[in-house]
């Protein structure tokens, strides 16, 4: 994650006053782009002096914002880790929905992404952080929001409010892989549970984390947002309605949810064994991170590839989801995929793969003597692990 510029009081203390405004107002107008940043620096010095650093990242990172946040977070102030770690709008007004009717206390509020979502639900809804300069940007962010700004720079692992739900989005540590534990967020979820024992938190973590090996008592909600896994949730006992449930979101406004009281409930079907003339269909991450394949392949009529892999395969995708129609399949070699590649005169192969030790773009780069030039043909690859060997899916790229 990328530091960015480090804005200091002093700099929240003239990005808030008229002249800051003004002079973000001009900065807005300039292109800010690489090739311009000499002249757009040296015009917006000679306007605001030493502060046009704070000036020019302030506007680029509300153009970063608004795709992510909103239009709402067009006149918002950030620092670049903290618009990364921002909740997505969609994503946080979901979570807001469900809290709707209950005063919450988010403990690590940032610049506010999560408490702008929760206060029209939620009554009260305040926030705290253990950073001072954020907890400023998000008291600006709420007013110029129009909504009241009731925060205080509080370390989570105090208890400062009472009778509030507790919620928390703790850090990621920059060491963390994909698959993390409690001990890889600051605060850690051992530490926000012990705090908060007598009502335990609702607590949003990244979506690779290793939930099951955190044994918490409660539900697990897995979100996506546009076919990317956003986060996992876990909700306690008290606001928990199923065991585990995928949410998948999208900006146009669709979506869908599955859930399971019991994630063990249903065993793996034989696998097909011949899928020629089906579609393969690639489930959301969300659904995938929520362990819940079986249970979309049993809504939609589909079986499982192999019963260890997110590949499933049926008749036809699910409506308005991407599959992948199957016109060939073998065990996989480089040799036999070439073939393919030559037979159907074939420009761009896209890779995808889930059990194996193939690489996608080194991959790509055998293949290429085979490819034919000038041609925008496409084909996608699926290379997936079946029994206990590696096998390919020869498919029409939808
Ligand atoms: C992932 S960000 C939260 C983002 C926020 N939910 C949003 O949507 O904007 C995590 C925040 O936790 C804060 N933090 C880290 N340790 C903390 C602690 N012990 N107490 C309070 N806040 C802490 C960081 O300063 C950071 O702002």
């Amino acid at each position: 994650m990328s530091a960015g510029y480090r804005f200091d009081p002093a700099d929240l203390d003239y990005l808030t006053s008229g002249a800051g405004q003004d002079a973000l107002c001009a900065a807005a107008d300039r292109p800010l782009t690489e090739g311009s940043m000499l002249a757009d620096l040296t015009a917006l010095r000679a306007l605001c002096g030493p502060r046009a650093a704070a000036i020019v990242e302030t506007v680029r990172l509300r153009r970063r914002a608004v795709p992510k946040l909103g239009e709402i977070a067009a006149g918002w102030l950030f620092t670049d880790e903290a618009l990364q770690q921002a909740t997505p709008g969609p994503v946080a007004r979901h979570r807001a929905q469900r809290l709707a009717g209950i005063g919450v206390h988010d403990l690590t509020c940032s610049i506010g992404a999560d408490l702008v979502a929760l206060l029209p639900h939620c009554d009260p809804a305040i926030g705290s952080d253990l950073d001072p300069v954020r907890v400023r940007m998000a008291a600006h962010n709420l007013v110029a929001s129009g909504l009241p700004a009731r925060l205080l720079v509080a370390d989570a692992l105090t208890t400062v409010s009472r009778g509030l739900l507790p919620y928390a989005d703790p850090a990621r540590r920059e060491s963390g892989g994909r698959r993390i534990t409690s001990v890889e967020t600051l605060p850690s979820v051992a530490d926000l549970d012990r705090v908060h024992a007598s009502r335990p938190p609702v607590l949003r973590l990244p979506p690779g984390i290793d939930y099951e090996s955190l044994g918490r008592a409660g539900e697990v909600e897995v979100v996506s947002l546009d076919g990317g896994a956003r986060e996992a949730v876990l909700w306690p006992a008290e606001l928990a309605t199923v065991a585990r449930r995928a949410t998948v979101l999208s900006s146009t406004g669709a979506g869908f949810e599955l859930t399971s009281a019991d994630p063990e409930e249903l065993s793996s079907g034989p696998a097909p064994a011949d899928v020629v003339g089906d579609w393969i269909v690639d489930p959301d991450a969300a659904v995938v991170r929520a362990h819940l394949v079986r249970h979309y392949a049993a809504r939609h009529g589909l079986t499982q590839l192999d019963p260890h892999l997110a590949y499933l395969s049926g008749p036809r995708p699910p409506d308005g989801v991407r599959g992948f129609r199957v016109l060939d399949s073998a065990p996989y070699s480089v040799r036999t995929v070439s073939g393919w590649i030559r037979r159907d005169g074939t420009g761009t192969v896209e890779i995808k793969q889930r059990g194996t030790s193939v690489i996608p773009d080194e991959l790509r780069k055998r293949l290429r003597p085979a490819m034919t030039k000038d041609t925008t043909l496409a084909h996608t690859l699926v290379v997936a692990r079946i029994g206990d060997r590696p096998w390919a899916f020869w498919c029409r790229t939808p």
